[in-house]
């Protein structure tokens, strides 16, 4: 992991720790497959949305987050996931909604997640391209949810960078934080790939 000797930061810890979870979401959701289809990334849409909508008024409420610089309202995506759909004539009010969310109950457990919710923006970027490529689908038509934040992705991520090192100053912030990621890759993993209801 260390290129240097630097010492790992929390924020390596963390992406190391979370390597597997990542890695099997990724496989997991085909998006960057050559032989993707619109019905293969339909139904990945139809998935997403069941887990955000019942996630994001939690998750993202700016009243659990004190920094008000780190912009909870921009970060919605649900709004995107809907109007992608109807793009792709989905009647949203049919899909299922999951009902197994992470534990978002204390600070810790909310960084742990929002690491994994933001982190996917940065994925998003590379099967963006991909879908744009092969589906001709764009942040204007049918792939608004992969790349919400367009220019804005980098500093997005930082700020959420920034606070997870501040919030993550002990062992014990630390080890929750771990595992409420792990929580949420591994819960959004089995929706995503139908393994609960
Ligand atoms: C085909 C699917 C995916 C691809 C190709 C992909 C690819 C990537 C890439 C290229 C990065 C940047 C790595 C770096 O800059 O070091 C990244 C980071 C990340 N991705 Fe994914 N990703 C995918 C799916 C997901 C999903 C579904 C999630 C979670 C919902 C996710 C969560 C993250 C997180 C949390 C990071 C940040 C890692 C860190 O720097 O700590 N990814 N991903």
């Amino acid at each position: 992991l260390q290129t240097s000797s630097a010492p790992a930061t929390f924020l390596d810890v963390l992406k190391a720790q979370t390597r597997p979870e990542h890695d099997a979401i990724e496989h997991a959701i085909r998006l960057t497959s050559p032989s993707i289809t619109v019905e293969i990334y339909r139904r990945t849409l139809e998935r997403f949305y069941g887990f955000y909508r019942p996630l994001e008024p939690v998750l993202l409420d700016p009243g659990q987050w004190p920094d008000a610089a780190l912009d909870m309202t921009a970060r919605r995506k649900t709004a995107r996931l809907v109007a992608d759909l109807q793009d792709l004539e989905v009647d949203v009010a049919r899909l299922a909604i999951c009902g197994d969310m992470p534990p978002l109950d204390t600070p810790s457990d909310r960084w742990g997640c929002l690491y994994v919710i933001e982190g996917s923006t940065l994925g998003g970027q590379v099967i963006g391209r991909h879908l744009e490529r092969r589906l001709g689908l764009t942040p204007a038509f049918g792939a608004r949810f992969l790349q919400p934040y367009g220019a804005r992705t980098g500093p997005m991520w930082q700020a959420v960078r920034s606070g997870l090192t501040a919030h993550a100053s002990s062992e014990e912030t630390q080890r929750r934080v771990v595992a409420s990621a792990i929580a949420t890759f591994r819960g959004l993993c089995r929706w995503m790939s139908g393994e609960i209801a």
